[in-house]
C-alpha cells in the first residue's frame, strides 16, 4: 500500500481522500469547507497557503472565492483587491493554457513561473519572507462534466516542497473541490435571489396596502367620525381595542391605524388569535427557546418579536381562553414578554 505523509501522519490515498471529500462538502459555506480542508490537508503535506478561485472560461477570468494564509482566512474585501496589470496579463495565459496540475518548485526565467512568483509574493508581502522566492507552489486545475469552473493553488514555504507523490494527491481532489465550489456557488445565488424575492415581496405588499388601504368606503360620510379616532389614536403608542358586528371593517380599521402610524415602515403583523391550538398560544405569541417542550428544536421568535418597531393586530382576542386574555393583558401594560423555556424577560417596541 502506497503511504504519504509527514511524521506519524503516514496515510493513505484512500483515507486522504476520504477525509478530504468529507470535510470540502461538509458545509455550504465554501470558506468554513476550505478551512476544515486546509486543517487537514496540513497533516499530509505543507501547506502555507491554500487559495480557490473560480474561473470563467469564456472572460478568462478567475475571481478569488477563499484564502487562507498561515491558517488565517484572508479577509474578503482583499480578495477582490485587482492585480497589477503585468501580473494579471501573464497569469491570464496560464489560465488558459494550463495542464491539469502544475507544480512550481523553484523560480524560473519564464514569463509564465515568473508572473506565478510574483503573484505569490504580491499576496504574501505582508508576511515579509527573509527570501521571498523562496517559496514552492502547486496548481490545480479544477474541472467538473469537461468544463473549468475553478483554480486550487498551494503555496509551502521553501524551494522543491512538491514531490510527485503530493501532486498525485491533490490530483484526486479535482472532483470533490469542483463539486463544493459549484454547489456553493448556485447556493449563493438562490440566496440572493431568495433574498431579492423577499425584498420585493415586502415593497409590493406595502404598495398595495398602501393603495388599497386608503380606501375607506365612507370615511368622509358615515364613518367621519371613526377616521377622527383612526387619527387620534395613530399617534400614540397605546393599545386600541376595535369592537363592532362581523364585517364592520374592524380589519381595516386595523390597517389603516397601522398605516397612519409613525411605525407604518415597520412590520404589521397579523395574528388570528382563534385560529391558534391552546397549547401553542404562548409560543406563537411570545415565541420559544431551543427545549422548551418537545419538538422545540431551535429557540423560534414570536409573533410579538417579529412586530418589533411596528404593529401587532391580535384578531379575534376574545376567542382566546380567558387565561390566555389575562397574559396578554400583562404584556401589552409592561410591553415586556418572555419565551416560552426562557428566564429573561424582553423589552418590545409594539
Ligand atoms: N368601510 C369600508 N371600506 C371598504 N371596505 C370595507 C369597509 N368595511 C368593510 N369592508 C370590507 O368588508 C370586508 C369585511 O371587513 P373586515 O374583515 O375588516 O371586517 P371585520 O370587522 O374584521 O369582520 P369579522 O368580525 O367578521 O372579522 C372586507 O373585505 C373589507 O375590505
Ligand atoms: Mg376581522
Amino acid at each position: 500500500m502506497r503511504r504519504y505523509g509527514r511524521g506519524g501522519n503516514a496515510m493513505n490515498r484512500d483515507e486522504f481522500f476520504r477525509e478530504m471529500t468529507k470535510r470540502i462538502c461538509s458545509t455550504l459555506d465554501i470558506r468554513t469547507a476550505l478551512m476544515r480542508s486546509y486543517d487537514f490537508l496540513k497533516t499530509a503535506m505543507p501547506v502555507f497557503v491554500l487559495d480557490l478561485s473560480l474561473y470563467d472560461p469564456e472572460s478568462n477570468k478567475e475571481t478569488k472565492v477563499a484564502n487562507i494564509r498561515n491558517g488565517t482566512m484572508t479577509d474578503e474585501a482583499k480578495l477582490s483587491e485587482p492585480l497589477p496589470d503585468g501580473i494579471s496579463n501573464e497569469l491570464r495565459n496560464f489560465w488558459a493554457s494550463m495542464g491539469e496540475i502544475t507544480v512550481f518548485n523553484h523560480p524560473a526565467p519564464d514569463r509564465i513561473t515568473n508572473a506565478v512568483y510574483r503573484l505569490a509574493e504580491y499576496r504574501l508581502a505582508e508576511y515579509r519572507h527573509a527570501k521571498s522566492n523562496d517559496l514552492s507552489i502547486l496548481v490545480l486545475r479544477l474541472e467538473l462534466e469537461g468544463k473549468r469552473v475553478g483554480v486550487l493553488i498551494i503555496v509551502a514555504e521553501g524551494l522543491d516542497r512538491f514531490t510527485e507523490k503530493h501532486s498525485n494527491l491533490v490530483a484526486i481532489l479535482n472532483e470533490p473541490f469542483s463539486m463544493a465550489l459549484s454547489n456553493a456557488l448556485q447556493y449563493q445565488e438562490i440566496s440572493r435571489l431568495k433574498d431579492m424575492l423577499a425584498d420585493d415581496n415586502r415593497f409590493l405588499h406595502r404598495e398595495l396596502r398602501a393603495r388599497s388601504g386608503n380606501e375607506i368606503i365612507g370615511a368622509d360620510m358615515g364613518l367621519k367620525q371613526v377616521m377622527r379616532s383612526v387619527r387620534q389614536v395613530a399617534q400614540l403608542n397605546s393599545p386600541v381595542l376595535l369592537l363592532g358586528e362581523t364585517g364592520t371593517g374592524k380589519e381595516v380599521i386595523a390597517n389603516t391605524i397601522h398605516d397612519s402610524s409613525s411605525r407604518k415602515d415597520g412590520p404589521f403583523i397579523k395574528v388570528n388569535c382563534g385560529a391558534i391550538p391552546e397549547g401553542l398560544i404562548d409560543s406563537e405569541l411570545f415565541g420559544h427557546e431551543k427545549g422548551a417542550f418537545t419538538g422545540a428544536v431551535s429557540r423560534k421568535r414570536g409573533r410579538f418579536e417579529r412586530a418589533e418597531g411596528g404593529s401587532i393586530f391580535l384578531d379575534e382576542i376574545g376567542d382566546l381562553p380567558l387565561l390566555a386574555q389575562t397574559r396578554l393583558l400583562r404584556v401589552l401594560q409592561n410591553k415586556e414578554i418572555e419565551r416560552v423555556g426562557g428566564t429573561e424577560s424582553i423589552c418590545i417596541d409594539v
